[in-house]
């Protein structure tokens, strides 16, 4: 089917070209109710969409859209265990992880769920308590967690939104370049610290380059099989290479293929946010993701909050033509936060191809960027608010702060609710000149500054309040993401759940790594041809 040529879409297209014309300020006008309308109060949240440029007949055309496009059916075979991951064969199942009464999957999938969390907390417990010892019969103090990808911002980012002090510090790494493996192992004793290798398909040149390091780091304090057999930790959908990478059988905790690299958190890739703040916090972490399945599943779609961000980011992506999306924290824990959804969302919708094969020729999903907000006020915000690209925004904030220094968090929310109010109501150019008089500049010097502090406004943001953050709360918001990119995906007839466009360049540089090791750049392109004749030639191979 090619969604453009459905009439609902058609709707939408017309209503596009008029609604550029409308300002989001003047809607406040005509409707006193347009916050409470365009806002939804879930619990421990308060999801406000009013100031997006989209009033009541917008609205009801992309819930008619997303009728046509059979959004209810896609969700019930996502929740169902259907195989709508079709280009890798595969249903969908993150939620099984996080399911209450479990079920709707099937019994085996809950059968499995509930041991892998159970092998989960007991060795958690363990851990924690200081069960677990290395070579030389000293308990685990500290957790290097190797990964790359969807094997680590999920768990980093929840880590770093809800550390504890605890029993066990947690580090991740996840680059390739030695500077941060290097910088943990400064910091790492090789008797109290366990490694936790974390890959789905435990193939993952990263992840495998840096586990052989620590390897190496190893040698002369410990054997290999010593090391690998009390210091190693394989957290995989591929059971078969752990072992064969020598991890010990009781030191695999598995997940099913049928969780996508970038939704595994909820699995046993989220040992380490068990390790870091204990299993119940984990737990209360899934029971939060599972109210907002439930919600997703059950509220009416006009009142179903995944459902409204995804019509909105549709609407201004692939209708009003904002081609990025910045996500803009108030709260320092959720720092990477950014970067975790700039993952789910763009290796899930970042695609060219339709579901029947032929090419999109429309706006898919939006380019993903972002971070803590108030950093961002002092760096990128000047284009957000005078650029020539409209960038719509979520400002994501916590009414209760995480600390106790008096004057700082009203004094965030504060500058959270001024960019957002400032994005869209802008300042016109009688209101600067008018602004100007008023300081008695002279009309001269009036005519001269008054275009360049001109702010055209009517800039679209959402804003999502937190009442705490904790760990249900922190599911939910990631759950709400999680379904929101879902629903954009089935509206925009993409497939969501594979990620075809990042194996090209991992064979390209396999492929240059052989040539590296025979010198044999011919063939390539020049411009790559001379740049790795350039690094041969100064040592950079
Ligand atoms: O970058 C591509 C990707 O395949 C992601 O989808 C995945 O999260 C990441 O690599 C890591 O893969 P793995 O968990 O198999 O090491």
């Amino acid at each position: 089917m090619d969604v453009t040529s459905l009439p609902e879409w058609q709707i939408l297209e017309a209503r596009a070209a008029v609604v550029r014309g409308r300002r989001v300020a003047d809607l406040f006008q005509i409707d006193p109710q347009r916050a409470q309308k365009y806002s939804l109060s879930l619990p421990g949240m308060l999801l406000d969409f009013s100031k997006n440029l989209i009033d009541e007949p917008d609205l009801a055309a992309l819930l008619a859209l997303a009728d046509a496009c059979d959004l209810a059916d896609w969700r019930d075979k996502l929740f169902s265990g259907a195989p709508i991951n079709a280009t890798e064969g595969r249903p969908v199942l993150h939620t099984a992880l996080r399911e209450q009464a479990p079920g709707s999957a099937g019994d085996a999938v809950s059968t499995r769920v509930s041991a892998e969390l159970a092998q989960v907390r007991s060795f958690v417990s363990r851990l924690r308590s200081g069960g677990v010892s290395g070579y030389s019969c000293k308990k685990f103090t500290r957790l290097v967690c190797l990964g790359i990808g969807g094997s680590n911002l999920g768990p980093q980012m929840v880590v770093e939104a809800l550390a504890q002090p605890g029993p066990v510090t947690v580090d991740f790494v996840s680059n390739l370049d030695g500077v941060e493996l290097a910088s943990a192992l400064a910091q790492a004793d090789p008797e109290t610290t366990l490694f936790v290798v974390s890959s789905k398909t435990f193939t993952t040149a990263e992840t495998l380059t840096n586990a052989e390091s620590v390897l190496r780091w190893y040698a002369g304090r410990a054997s290999r099989e010593q090391v690998l057999s009390k210091h190693f930790v394989g957290i995989t959908a591929n059971t078969e290479k752990a072992k064969a990478f020598g991890i010990a059988p009781e030191h695999i905790f598995s997940f099913g293929d049928w969780v996508g690299g970038r939704f595994s958190l909820w699995s046993s890739i989220g040992l380490p946010i068990a390790a870091a703040l204990g299993f119940e916090a984990f737990e209360r972490l899934l029971a939060g993701a599972a109210v907002m399945d439930r919600h997703f599943r059950e509220a009416p779609l006009a009142r179903n909050a995944p459902v409204l961000m995804g019509l909105i980011s549709l609407w201004n992506c692939s209708f009003l033509g904002y081609p990025a999306h910045a996500i803009l924290p108030y709260n320092q824990k959720l720092h990477l936060l950014p970067a975790y959804l700039q993952q789910a969302d763009m290796e899930s919708n970042g695609k060219s191809v339709t579901r029947d094969g032929s090419a999109a020729h429309y706006r898919t999903g939006p380019l993903i960027w972002g971070q803590l907000g108030i950093n961002g006020q002092h760096a990128f915000y000047q284009y957000l608010h005078q650029g020539t690209e409209v960038v719509p925004a979520d400002f994501i904030g916590t009414v209760e702060a995480d600390h106790e220094l008096p004057g700082h968090h009203q004094r965030l929310l504060c500058n959270m609710l001024a960019q957002a109010r400032a994005l869209m109501t802008g300042v016109s150019v009688e209101e600067v000149r008018r602004d100007l008089h008023a300081r008695g500049l002279g009309r001269e010097q009036v005519d001269a500054l008054a275009p360049f502090k001109v702010h055209t406004g009517n800039r679209p943001s959402t804003t999502i309040l937190l009442d705490r953050l904790e760990p249900e709360s922190l599911g939910a918001l990631i759950a709400l993401y999680e379904h929101k990119i879902f629903v954009q995906g089935v509206i925009l007839q993409i497939y969501s759940f594979d990620q075809w466009g990042v194996e090209l360049g991992k064979g390209l540089a396999a492929e240059l790594e052989q040539r590296f090791a025979g010198a044999d750049f011919d063939g390539l392109d020049a411009s790559t041809k001379q740049l790795a004749e350039y690094l041969r030639a100064n040592g950079g191979n």
